[in-house]
Formats: C-alpha cells, sequence, structure tokens
C-alpha cells in the first residue's frame, strides 16, 4: 500500500493539529484524508496541503474508507475508538497511554526500536512525551553498555496537558499580572508563575502516574525491564517543550566525552554543549523541532563513571506528533501497514 487513506482523530487539538502540520511536512503519501474531533467540532473546517476538509466523527463506517488512523485524544475515548477502528481494517497508531503496556501493542521510537512495529496486530502506540526524550538520550550509549540505573527529573511544558491547558497558561497569566482573581481548572493548582510538583495523578507508593510511565515504557521500548528508575515530574509555566534532568549509571563506567562521542551523529539527537558560551538546550529553542537535544553532559559528581545531562525536546513533535508519523512511514516502508484483522486490544 503506497497512499494508504488517513484519519487524523484528535485534529483539533494540540496534537492532531501538529501532526497535519508534520505530515504535511515530511510529504507522508496521503491517499486520502478524514479528520475527527467530537461532537463540538463537527462541520469545522481544517486546510491540509491547500485543501478544506470537514471534521466528522469518528464512525465505524468512517474508519472502514480508511487504512491507517492516528488518534490523538484521551486515553478513555481511544479505548472505545482504536478498537473500533482496528475492527474496521484500519491500523491504529495512538498517541494515550490506553494500549502502551499491553503485550500485542507495539510501544515505539523508531531510533531506538523500529523493528518492533511488525509485530503489531492493529494497535501500535507511542510512548508519553517525557519517556520518549530519555529513550532517545540514552540508546546511543545504552545499546553497547547498559543503563542500570536512572533519576530523573522532568521540567513539562502545559501544552502536554493539550489545548485547554495552553489556553489556560495563557488566561492566568493576564489574570495574574492585571491583579485579577486566578482561576485555575487543568491543574490543582495555579500554573502561571509557579511549579507543580504533580504530573496526573498519585499512585499508592507516592509516585504519580506520569512518573510510573516514564519507568515502565522505558523498560518497555529499550527491553530492558531491570532497569532501576526513578522519575519526580513537574509541571512548569512553558508552554511548549519538555526538559528533564537526567543522572545515569550504566554497567561500565562512561566519560562525559564517550557520552558525547556515542550520541554524536545519532539520528534525531543534537547534542548542545558549551558551557562556556552558556549553551545549552532551552524549551524556547526546542519548540518547533524534531530534535531531541541534550546538553550540560557532565559526570554525576555523586557516583563516579555514572552521568548527568539535561535534554529537552519539544512534546507535541518527537514527542508525539513527529513519533506517530514516523511509526506510520516504519509500517510503510516494511510493508507492515496491511489492514489488520480485529483482535480486541
Ligand atoms: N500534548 C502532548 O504533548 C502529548 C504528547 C504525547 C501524547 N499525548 C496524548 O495525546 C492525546 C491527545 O492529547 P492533546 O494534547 O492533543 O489533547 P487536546 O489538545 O485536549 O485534544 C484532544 C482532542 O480529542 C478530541 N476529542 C475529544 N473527545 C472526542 C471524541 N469523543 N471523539 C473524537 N475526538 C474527541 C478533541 O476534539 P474537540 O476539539 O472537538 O474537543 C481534540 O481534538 C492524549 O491522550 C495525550 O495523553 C499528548
Amino acid at each position: 500500500m503506497s497512499e494508504p487513506r488517513v484519519a487524523i482523530v484528535g485534529a483539533t487539538g494540540a496534537v492532531g493539529q501538529v501532526a497535519l502540520q508534520v505530515l504535511e511536512e515530511r510529504n507522508f503519501p496521503v491517499g486520502g484524508l478524514r479528520l475527527c474531533a467530537s461532537e463540538r467540532s463537527v462541520g469545522q473546517r481544517i486546510s491540509f496541503r491547500g485543501r478544506d476538509y470537514e471534521v466528522e466523527l469518528a464512525t465505524p463506517q468512517l474508519f472502514a474508507e480508511c487504512d491507517l488512523a492516528l488518534i490523538s485524544v484521551s486515553a478513555a475515548v481511544s479505548r472505545d475508538l482504536a478498537p473500533m477502528a482496528v475492527a474496521q481494517g484500519c491500523v491504529v497508531i495512538d498517541d494515550s497511554s490506553a494500549f502502551r503496556m499491553q503485550p500485542n501493542v507495539p510501544l515505539v521510537v523508531p531510533e531506538v526500536n523500529a523493528a518492533d512495529v511488525e509485530a503489531h496486530e492493529g494497535i501500535l502506540s507511542i510512548p508519553n512525551c517525557s519517556t520518549t526524550p530519555m529513550v532517545m538520550a540514552l540508546w546511543p550509549i545504552h545499546r553497547s553498555n547498559p543503563a542500570r540505573r536512572i533519576v530523573a527529573d522532568t521540567y513539562q511544558s502545559v501544552s502536554g496537558t493539550g489545548k485547554a491547558a495552553v489556553a489556560e497558561l495563557r488566561a492566568q497569566s493576564t489574570q495574574a499580572l492585571e491583579g485579577q482573581r486566578v482561576f485555575a481548572e487543568q491543574y490543582p493548582h495555579q500554573i502561571a508563575f509557579n511549579v507543580i510538583p504533580q504530573v496526573e495523578g498519585f499512585l499508592d507508593d507516592g509516585y504519580t502516574n506520569e512518573e510510573r510511565k516514564m519507568r515502565e515504557e522505558t523498560r518497555k521500548i529499550m527491553h530492558a525491564p531491570a532497569i532501576a528508575i526513578s522519575a519526580t515530574c513537574v509541571r512548569v509555566p512553558v508552554m511548549v517543550s519538555h526538559s528533564e534532568a537526567l543522572h545515569v549509571e550504566f554497567e561500565r563506567p562512561v566519560s562525559p566525552q564517550d557520552a558525547r562521542a556515542l550520541m554524536d551523529g545519532f539520528p534525531g539527537l543534537t547534542i548542545v554543549d558549551d558551557p562556556a558560551a552558556s549553551a545549552y538546550p532551552m524549551p524556547i529553542d526546542a519548540q518547533g523541532r524534531d530534535e531531541v537535544y541534550v546538553g550540560r553532559i557532565r559526570e554525576d559528581s555523586s557516583r563516579s563513571g555514572a552521568l548527568a545531562m539535561w535534554v529537552v525536546s519539544d512534546n507535541l513533535r518527537k514527542g508525539a506528533a513527529t513519533n506517530a508519523v514516523q511509526i506510520a512511514e516504519e509500517l510503510l516502508r516494511r510493508g507492515a501497514l496491511l489492514r489488520s484483522v480485529a483482535h480486541g486490544a
């Protein structure tokens, strides 16, 4: 199949909008396009490659007329729509957390585990937008010298929560600057001029669900079930791009020079690391870019032979839409975008 008919579900959302841009930029071969969102958006017109498309509801009939569905909606909605699409013979690339840890669902970062796409049974998932940059930064080292322990602290932008959180940060910034009452709906606290050490709900072990995802998804993608991982995920008042401070121990000692040599030239990774010139990755520079940026690479002063580094990436692009489109490209390249058999995932 050289030009699949594509459905974008969640086309009006933060990720769906970027997915349309990425399909255009990468010249993805689209044999037909259907755009879907909730009832609220039905009839809205969205332009793609110079043509207007009307937003529709995602129905079994619509999926039956498509080969590939890129689904970017909440996990709850995905749980309904993805199996519906698969039952109609559509292959689904899902951005939500709904299916990521299911054994029959490949969880893919193409630069790391592209071959996993071949095992799909209809649904493939992209990882969480903090997991992807961490795995991208560590894989060039890990593949020859496995990571044993990772401590990750994130600084996550509001667009990671979706378009409503972006609107809320804008509104709260104005409210706070003008001395008005600040309204918080998307997060448990005001996010403007604040940081919130909670991303998603808390679990019994004191970690949040986002922190659990970073741990479990990293192990699945890298096929490394024994890595010890502790994450603290923090929401910051940044519009786009997630940042993370990583402290990593490998089986054998790694010097910062070795790490740079291994990362240099790895597809999708760019090193920005010139402390004397105050050059390091920042969210404001990563926004709108597909690369994952790494800097501040140094020895972890608390453990000889371990590394500390700083990683930044656009959560809407490599953290979501770009990774999903790369998976679609990988399916096409490998001839694995076949009309699937319903498997009730
Ligand atoms: N944002 C990120 O950085 C990021 C990164 C990785 C993964 N993800 C995941 O990607 C998914 C989408 O995130 P987002 O940030 O794009 O959220 P968002 O901005 O809130 O967009 C949600 C989209 O879902 C649509 N939708 C809601 N209910 C629907 C329904 N019943 N049927 C069809 N469409 C429906 C919305 O349509 P309306 O406009 O009509 O409401 C909107 O297009 C989430 O699962 C998220 O966890 C997000």
